[in-house]
């Protein structure tokens, strides 16, 4: 790798949202976009148009060979088949890094690439990306980013990351599943558990939008709470309070009117018992009796 203040050629093997978004917003000082390949040549030739530069090729490997710096960003289920492709057809060497952009995969489904000597990673925007429009603000910026990989490639990742005026932080390769995990549960099953509020909230006649107008200002306060004191801190409520009338009130009329959230509230009832636990304050007398109103056993 170049380490010195020439610019850093880079290539896109994948030319959707993120590659043309990518190769546009890290064009700059330090980087060029010197190659591009897509499965369509329309959209290689649409990222190299935005970028400003870059040529098109007809295989991944040509694209790749030119560069030091190799982005894969096609869909998650062919990083692992492209990398292959283009490490077998000589697309990568010891001078080469190669990095993908998925928050689910580590850079071990680049072991074909690693094995050309080519040092490689992952660097995972945590942010939803649409497809590239000219004129909008660039979506890297002020966004959290993870890296793992080989140490090469994430202290090259670190750079790149700065380059997008992102935030990078570092994580162990074994901890990508996991990271991604929480990503999922922090986004898609906040929705889950907000839907299911709705839906209770929904039970007194309210129409769904009206509902989260009247949640929003708990949901966010909460958020609020949980940011300055902690997950552990910021827990308010019956099961902390330890009042097993109030959850017993709740089960009864659940298990009547909506029985199909009945397991749902017990177990996240059950979760929140044992962060209730982690407080000084939790009247310790009401545990068991919570502990067996919440027990799956309806
Ligand atoms: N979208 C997001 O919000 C987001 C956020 C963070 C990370 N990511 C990650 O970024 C990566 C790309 O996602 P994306 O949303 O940009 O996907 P996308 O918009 O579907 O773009 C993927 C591109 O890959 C190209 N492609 C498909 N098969 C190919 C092949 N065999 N060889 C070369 N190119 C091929 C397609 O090209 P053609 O257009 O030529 O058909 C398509 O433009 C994924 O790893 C994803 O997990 C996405």
């Amino acid at each position: 790798m170049n380490t010195s203040k020439a610019k850093i050629d880079f290539c896109v093997i994948g030319c959707g949202r993120v590659g043309t978004n990518l190769a546009v917003h890290l064009a700059g000082q330090r980087y060029r976009p010197a190659a591009f390949y897509s499965r369509t040549r329309a959209s290689a030739q649409n990222a190299a148009f935005h970028a400003g530069e870059g040529k098109v090729f007809e295989k991944a490997a040509d694209a790749a060979a030119n560069c030091e710096l190799i982005f894969i960003t096609t869909p998650d289920s062919l990083i692992a088949s492209v990398c292959d492709q283009m490490a077998a057809d000589g697309g990568c060497n010891e001078n080469s890094v190669v990095f993908h952009l998925s928050g689910a995969l580590s850079s071990e489904i680049l072991d074909s690439a690693q094995k050309t000597g080519a040092a490689t990673g992952s660097v995972h925007p945590l942010q939803a990306f649409a497809p590239y429009e000219p004129g909008q603000a660039s979506p890297f910026a002020g966004v959290n980013m993870s890296i793992e990989g080989s140490p090469g490639a994430a202290a090259l990742g670190r750079k790149i990351v700065a380059a997008l005026q992102a935030r990078a932080f570092t994580i162990p390769t074994e901890a990508k599943t996991l990271y991604h995990a929480a990503a999922v549960v922090a986004s898609n099953y906040l929705v889950t558990l907000e839907h299911f509020a709705l839906t209770l909230l929904g039970q007194t006649g309210l129409d769904q939008a009206r509902a989260y107008e009247i949640l929003e200002p708990l949901i966010q306060g909460t958020l609020r709470n949980i940011a300055s004191k902690g997950s552990v801190d910021a827990l308010t409520g019956p099961v902390v309070r330890g009042d097993e009338a109030i959850i017993a009130r709740h089960l009864a009329d659940i298990d009547k009117k909506m029985p199909q959230f009945s397991a749902m509230y017990r177990l996240l009832g059950q979760h929140t018992l044992d962060i209730a636990r982690m407080r000084k304050d939790f009247p310790k007398e009401a545990d068991q009796q919570i502990s067996d109103l919440l027990k799956n056993d309806t």
